[in-house]
C-alpha cells in the first residue's frame, strides 16, 4: 500500500451532512402515506394472554389496526425465539412486545397503545440472578463460540499451596444500552418485496434474518441503513422493531414507522447481564502467579440462552501454569441480555484487573511491575503465538506518560482539603477478529473511483477509514474516490460489532481495489461508459488465516478525587495507551478510544440498572434515572497509542478499536478508589453510600 491517506487525521466525511440535518436515519426518510407503529409491552412477567381487547384503541380517531399474536402475519417459527414476535399468547417477561397499534399519525397510535386491553393467566417467576441460585446450569459453549470451561494443571492445589492469595468476589449490574438513535425501522411492501429503513450495524446479516422469517429470498429484501445512530451491540442482529414494522406493514398494506421510546430500550432490544465474578490469583512473593480461578455467573432468559463469556478474558490475560475459568448461568423470566460494548471482556476484565490490583497489594509490588512480571510468551489459553502483543509497552508508556513513578503505594496517602486523592492502573485486551466480507471498485470514465461495500457505519468513521483506505489502495488522492456503504444493494458484508468492522471490511476493499488497479494496468483505450469494475470477496483469504492469538492490548490509568465527608467520586484524570495495530484516521480513532473510556467511567461510577424485583423490571427506565457519565464528569482523558506493524492481521493491519476503550476502564478507577481511600470495592457502580460508611474512610 502506497504512503498516503492511512494514518492522517480526517473529519467524518458525513459530518455536515449530520450537522446539518441532511443525514436521514431509519424514520426520517419522507414517505407518502406513512403510517405510525406504537409497541404494546406485557404488563404481566410469565404466562398466557387469555383475552385481547382492541375495541377501545380501535375506536380511537386514526387508528388503523391492533396486532397482536391472535391476527399477526404469521412467521416462520424456527428461525430465532427472540423474533418469534406477535406468534403465540405467551408472556416470558414483563414489558415484551405484545401487541402494536398502528395508526395515521403517532399520537394516535401512542393513544390506542394505551387503550388496548390484556387479560392474563400468570403464574410464578424468578427474576433475581443469586450466586446459589437453584437453576444454575453450565451451557455448553458461551459467545461466540468459546468453550464454557476451561482447565489447565491442577488449580486447587497450586491455590493451596500459593504463598498468597487473593480470593474475591466481584458484582457488576445490568447495564443499559442506550444510543442516541432508538432501534427504529421504516417499512413498506411493495409487490411482495420489502423495503425497510433500519437502524442497525449490519443490514446484510438483518436481510438474511427477514429473508428467513417472512420466507421470502433476500433478492426481494432490501435494508438500508446509511446512517446509524449508535448501536454499542444492541443493534447487531434484526432486532424486534424492524420485525414488528414489517409486521405490521404487511398487515395495513401501507408503509409504517416504528421507533421504540426510551423507555422501550430498557430490557426488550437487551442489556448487559448482572454478573457475580469469583476470581482466585495465588502467587510466590514475588507476585509470580502460579493459580488463577475465574467463576462467572450470569443470566439467561426462558426464550433463548444469551451466554455472556464474561471470564474468557482471564484465559490469555497473564500467565500462570494452573488455571481455571467456568461460567454458569441462571434462565430467569427476564429479557434475553445482549450484547454490548466489548461484551465478556468488560466485565471480566473489572474483575481480574481488580483482583490483580489485590495481589499487587498483598505483595506489596507495584501494581504496574506485577502485570509485568506475569507476562506469558504465548497465549496461556490455547498454546499459540500471539501475532503481536504489547501490553508491556502499553503498561510503561503509560506509565511514563501518567507519571507513575512518583506514586507513593500507601493508600490514603495523598490528600488536598477535603479530597482524598489516588491512582490505579489496570490492564485491557480485546480479541482483533476478522471476518468475510465483499466489495466492489469501480474506475468511472473522468477518473474517479467508486467504492461499493455494505458496511455499517454507526458513528465510529467507518465510511472515512475505508474511504482513506481505499485511495491508498488505489494509488490515487483520497478526493477522487466515493465510497458507498449502508444498504443491501452493496456488496454483502458482516456487522460493525466485536471491533471487526474495519479490519473485515478494510480487507475486502483492499483487495477490490487492488484487483481494479490490475485490471486498469491491462485495460487499453476509454472506458466504458458504466465505468470498470472488479469485485472482490474474502471469504477464503479469511478463512486461511494461520492459527494465532491475535489482541489488541492497552494500559488504563486513572487519578480520582473522593471527598472525604460525602463519597464522592469524582475522576480528575483517565489515560489510555493502546497497541491496535495500525491507526487508520487518529481522530475517529481518538473518539472510539475515549468514548469507550468514558463508558468505562460510566460503569465505573454511574450506570446500574436498578431491578424491581417483583416484576424482573427495572425500575430506572429513562435518561433521569439512569445515570449516564456526561461531559461534566470527564475532567482530563487522554488516548494514545504505540505504533504496531502486525503483518499477520489483514492487509491494513488494523486490529480494532470500537471496543478495547472500555475494558479494564473501570478496575482502573476501582483500583484508584481504593489507593485513595483504603476501601476495596468490589459491586459496581461505586457509589457514595459505599464508601462513606466503610472503614478507613469513615
Ligand atoms: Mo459490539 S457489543 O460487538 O457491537
Amino acid at each position: 500500500m502506497s504512503a498516503g491517506a492511512v494514518g492522517q487525521a480526517h473529519p467524518r466525511l458525513e459530518g455536515p451532512e449530520k450537522v446539518t440535518g441532511v443525514a436521514r436515519y431509519a424514520v426520517e426518510y419522507p414517505l407518502d402515506d406513512v403510517t405510525y407503529g406504537w409497541v404494546v409491552p406485557a404488563a404481566a412477567v410469565r404466562g398466557r394472554i387469555t383475552r385481547v381487547d382492541p375495541d377501545p384503541a380501535l375506536a380511537t380517531p386514526g387508528v388503523l389496526a391492533v396486532l397482536h399474536h391472535g391476527n399477526a402475519p404469521r412467521l416462520a417459527p424456527d428461525v430465532d425465539s427472540e423474533l418469534y414476535l406477535l406468534q403465540e399468547p405467551l408472556v416470558h417477561y414483563r414489558g415484551q412486545f405484545i401487541a402494536v397499534v398502528v395508526a395515521e399519525s403517532i399520537e394516535a397510535a401512542r393513544e390506542g397503545a394505551r387503550l388496548v386491553r390484556i387479560d392474563y393467566d400468570t403464574e410464578p417467576h424468578s427474576t433475581v440472578l443469586t450466586a446459589d441460585h437453584p437453576g444454575l446450569y453450565q451451557p455448553e459453549r458461551v459467545n461466540p463460540g468459546y468453550p464454557t470451561d476451561t482447565a489447565e494443571g491442577d488449580f486447587d492445589a497450586a491455590f493451596a499451596a500459593a504463598e498468597v492469595r487473593v480470593d474475591s468476589t466481584y458484582r457488576t449490574p445490568a447495564y443499559h444500552n442506550n444510543p442516541m438513535e432508538p432501534h427504529a425501522t421504516t417499512a413498506q411492501w411493495h409487490d411482495g418485496r420489502l423495503l425497510v429503513h433500519d437502524s442497525n450495524q449490519g443490514s446484510t446479516p438483518v436481510q438474511a434474518t427477514l429473508s428467513e422469517l417472512f420466507r421470502i429470498p433476500r433478492e426481494s429484501i432490501r435494508v438500508v441503513n446509511e446512517h446509524v445512530g449508535g448501536g454499542f451491540g444492541s443493534k447487531g442482529y434484526a432486532k424486534a422493531a424492524v420485525v414488528l414494522a414489517a409486521l405490521a406493514a404487511r398487515h395495513v398494506e401501507r408503509p409504517v414507522r416504528l421507533a421504540l421510546t426510551r423507555q422501550q430500550l430498557f430490557g426488550p432490544i437487551g442489556y448487559r447481564t448482572p454478573t457475580i465474578q469469583r476470581v482466585r490469583l495465588g502467587a510466590d512473593a514475588d507476585g509470580r502467579i502460579a493459580a488463577v480461578c475465574h467463576d462467572a455467573i450470569s443470566q439467561t432468559s426462558q426464550i433463548t440462552e444469551f451466554a455472556e463469556q464474561t471470564a474468557v478474558y482471564t484465559r490469555s490475560m497473564y500467565a500462570g501454569p494452573h488455571r481455571r475459568t467456568t461460567h454458569r448461568l441462571a434462565r430467569l423470566d427476564v429479557p434475553t441480555p445482549f450484547w454490548m460494548r466489548a461484551p465478556g471482556e468488560c466485565p471480566g476484565a473489572y474483575a481480574l484487573e481488580s483482583a490483580m490490583d489485590e495481589l499487587a497489594a498483598a505483595c506489596g509490588i507495584d501494581p504496574v511491575e506485577l502485570r509485568i512480571r506475569n507476562e506469558p510468551t504465548v497465549d496461556p489459553d490455547q498454546g499459540q503465538p500471539f501475532s503481536s502483543r504489547n501490553l508491556v509497552g502499553c503498561l510503561t508508556e503509560g506509565a511514563r506518560r501518567f507519571g507513575w513513578a512518583e506514586r507513593n503505594p500507601r493508600p490514603c496517602s495523598r490528600r488536598e482539603g477535603h479530597w482524598m486523592i489516588g491512582t490505579g492502573v489496570a490492564g485491557s485486551s480485546y480479541p482483533a477478529r476478522a471476518r468475510a466480507a465483499a466489495a466492489t471498485a469501480t474506475a468511472l470514465p473522468g477518473g474517479d473511483f467508486l467504492v461499493r461495500i455494505n458496511a455499517a457505519d454507526i458513528g465510529t468513521g467507518a465510511r472515512t477509514a475505508l474511504w482513506q483506505v481505499a485511495a491508498d489502495a488505489l494509488g490515487v488522492p483520497p478526493e477522487r474516490v466515493r465510497i458507498r456503504v449502508g444498504d443491501t444493494d452493496l456488496p454483502p458484508a458482516g456487522v460493525a460489532g466485536g471491533s471487526m468492522g474495519t479490519s473485515s471490511w478494510s480487507w475486502a476493499v483492499v483487495r477490490a481495489c487492488q484487483g481494479l488497479r490490475d485490471r486498469i494496468a491491462h485495460h487499453t483505450g476509454e472506458l466504458p461508459a458504466d465505468g470498470l469494475t472488479v469485485e472482490a470477496d474474502t471469504r477464503d483469504e479469511v478463512r486461511a488465516q494461520r492459527p494465532l492469538a491475535r489482541y489488541g492490548y492497552g494500559a488504563q490509568f486513572a487519578e480520582v478525587r473522593v471527598d472525604a465527608d460525602t463519597g464522592e467520586v469524582r475522576v480528575s484524570r483517565l489515560l489510555g495507551v493502546f497497541a491496535v495495530g495500525r491507526i487508520v484516521n487518529p481522530t475517529t480513532a481518538r473518539s472510539q478510544l475515549i468514548g469507550g473510556m468514558t463508558m468505562g467511567l460510566s460503569m465505573a461510577l454511574h450506570e446500574e440498572g436498578v431491578l424491581d424485583e417483583r416484576y424482573g423490571d427495572w425500575v430506572n427506565h429513562d435518561l433521569a434515572t439512569y445515570h449516564i457519565t456526561a461531559c461534566a464528569d470527564v475532567e482530563r482523558i487522554e488516548a494514545y497509542w504505540l505504533p504496531e506493524e502486525d503483518p499477520d492481521l489483514n492487509p491494513c493491519g488494523v486490529k480494532g478499536i470500537g471496543e478495547i476503550g472500555i475494558v479494564g476502564t473501570a478496575a482502573a478507577i476501582a483500583n484508584a478508589v481504593r489507593h485513595a481511600t483504603g476501601v476495596r470495592v468490589r459491586d459496581l457502580p461505586i457509589r457514595l453510600d459505599k464508601l462513606i460508611g466503610a472503614s478507613p474512610l469513615a
